[in-house]
């Protein structure tokens, strides 16, 4: 991808190196376009090998490496982590955009279908720090020019305050907000950030078509409900995450930025 029409510099992230969960496709392949097209090289990791194949292969091979495996498995994310550093050295960011999701009231749904987006999410998020946190922890520098090794978690609005048909994911997400706000917390002083973005209603993703109402309803709710007046795009997340993984926010930690269009003031959300 071409950087000419981003805000960003092109070598905002040189000398970079980021694992991303679910960076195979949706918003986890758009944040990790962006974040090569700034210099960071990346290991995208997922479940499914041809759409590893295929997106590594879109994203330039110097740059990118590819690792299959699910967030859900510890031994997993600590191989995924592994094969991150022997393959570019270091690794200085973690973005958990890996999600499971569908609809389901809570009366219907059993209780693997709400262990199974909680393990993808929540545990998911929680194993792939746990994994990375020791690498992290050694590519922070002591001089205060380089940029902290950092986590960006990619939640939600759903839970806030509720969604019909989502206690699943809301559950998960609210459980990931506050996984953000305990590690910054706590690995603050080791200088590693914990941040997250929670994405509003984005459209062309698996989340929008399996979830969403449909393209042209969503068009149309968009304009009613959204004071921007249009449904997110990837890159809208892309550019928060690249924001926050950036020196520009060396003093950020244990935030979850909402970027919706400002949905959540139609909400009455403070
Ligand atoms: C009801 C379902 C179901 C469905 C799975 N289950 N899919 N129940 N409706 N559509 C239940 C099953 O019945 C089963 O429970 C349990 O979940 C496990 O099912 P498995 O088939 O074994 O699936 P598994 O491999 O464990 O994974 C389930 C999954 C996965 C996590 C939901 O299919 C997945 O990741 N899909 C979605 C990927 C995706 O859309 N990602 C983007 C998310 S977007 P029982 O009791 O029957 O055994 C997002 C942002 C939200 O999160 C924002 C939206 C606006």
């Amino acid at each position: 991808m071409s950087s000419t029409s981003s805000p960003f510099i092109p070598t905002l992230l040189n000398d970079s190196v980021a694992l991303v969960t679910g960076g195979g496709s949706g918003i986890g392949l758009e944040i990790s376009r962006l974040l090569i097209a700034h210099g960071c090289s990346v290991c995208i990791m997922g479940r499914r090998l041809p759409v590893l194949l295929s997106s590594s292969q879109s994203l330039g091979s110097s740059c990118c490496t590819y690792y299959r495996g699910s967030v859900r498995l510890p031994q997993d994310c600590t191989a995924a982590v592994k094969h991150t550093v022997e393959t570019f050295g270091k690794l200085t960011i973690l973005i958990n955009a890996a999600a499971g999701n569908f609809l389901s009231s809570a009366r219907d749904l059993t209780p693997n279908g709400f262990s199974a987006v909680v393990s993808t999410d929540l545990l998911g998020t929680f194993n792939m720090c746990h994994s990375a946190f020791p690498y992290l922890s050694s590519s922070s520098s002591p001089q205060p020019s380089s940029p902290s090794p950092c986590i960006v978690n990619i939640s939600a609005t759903l839970h806030r305050p509720a969604t019909f048909y989502q206690s699943h994911a809301s559950a998960s997400k609210a459980g990931v907000d506050s996984l953000t706000r305990s590690l910054a917390l706590e690995w603050g002083p080791l200088s590693i950030r914990v941040n997250g973005v929670a994405p509003g209603p984005i459209g062309d993703t698996e989340g929008m078509r399996r979830l969403g109402p449909g393209e042209e309803a969503a068009r149309e709710i968009a304009g009613e409900r959204i004071p921007m007046g249009r449904m997110g795009r990837k890159k809208d997340i892309g550019y928060a995450v690249l924001y926050l993984v950036s020196d520009a926010a060396g003093w950020v930690t244990g935030e979850t930025v909402v970027v919706d269009g400002g949905e959540k003031l139609y909400r009455g959300e403070q």
